[in-house]
């Protein structure tokens, strides 16, 4: 199936982002385009400050744009209400952040339990959704560890496996491997390329290139500019090479 063929999960067209404190507004996102396909791995790199994680922001739903449009599976975000945008958040995107977010107080599969608790499922499904996303990972050894007794690399495993348990179309990695150490970091990025080579969808945000280089395609970040950039391209499946000039 060519990308042309695939759904387009994101769809952002001359979003901008505006700042306003008190008299001067500041602008951070200019005119971005960006649409990501149905099981693409993408990568945003840019340095500090280039406006990385007000994308990241909008493309999660915790924020809005000033203006310009973005469809998330098909549903235009803008004007939709604070709940709403709960709901499409909890339903459309898995997050998976640099410092885990696990609760410390709950186990392993605890942790992975708790958005499909917000989702309304029931204990016994609930159970058996968190263990086998807990497979996924391969910590079916460590589910019922607390986040404490579990190294950084399993606890961002657990992270991941919360993220897939509610099976969101698309997965939203912010520097995933910025706690870890580059060994541990190398297993997550292998970890998040099996996930995409299984047909999941990922947007990557981060600073290092090296680590936007795991993706399959990558847009770099400046001052609020989104360029394609070809050159980095790795692992592309052969159906989305055989794109004409990668819409
Ligand atoms: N809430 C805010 N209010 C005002 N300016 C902001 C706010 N958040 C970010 N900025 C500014 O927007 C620019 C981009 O920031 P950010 O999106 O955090 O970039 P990055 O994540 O790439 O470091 C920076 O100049 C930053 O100072
Ligand atoms: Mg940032």
């Amino acid at each position: 199936m060519s990308r042309a063929d695939r759904a387009k999960l994101i769809e952002i067209e001359k979003l901008v982002k505006t700042y306003r404190m008190g008299q001067e507004s500041m602008n951070v996102l200019h005119d971005v385009d960006l649409t990501v396909y149905q099981g693409e791995f993408v990568a945003i790199v840019g340095p500090s400050g280039s406006g990385k994680s007000t994308m990241m922001n909008i493309i999660g739903c915790l924020d809005i744009a000033s203006s310009g449009s973005y469809k998330l599976d098909g549903v235009e975000v803008k004007g939709q209400s604070d709940n709403k945008l709960a709901a499409i958040r909890n339903q459309k995107i898995g997050f998976i952040f640099q410092g885990f977010q696990l609760l410390p107080k709950l186990t392993a599969i605890e942790n992975v339990e708790l958005p499909l608790i917000y989702r309304g499922l029931a204990g016994r499904e609930r159970r058996a959704r968190a263990e086998e996303a807990l497979r996924t990972v391969g910590l079916d050894d460590r589910m019922h560890h607390r986040p404490s007794e579990l190294s950084g690399g399993q606890q961002q495993r657990v992270a991941i496996a919360r993220a897939l348990a509610g099976e969101p179309p698309i997965l939203l990695a912010d520097e995933p491997t910025g706690a870890l150490d580059t060994r541990t970091g190398q297993e997550v990025l292998a970890l998040m390329e099996n996930l995409h080579r299984n047909g999941h969808t990922i947007v990557l945000i981060t600073h290092d290139m090296e680590v936007a280089e795991r993706a399959e395609r990558i847009v770099r970040m400046k001052d609020g500019v989104l360029t394609e950039d070809d050159s980095g391209r790795r692992n592309r499946r052969e159906a989305v090479a055989s794109i004409p000039n990668g819409v």
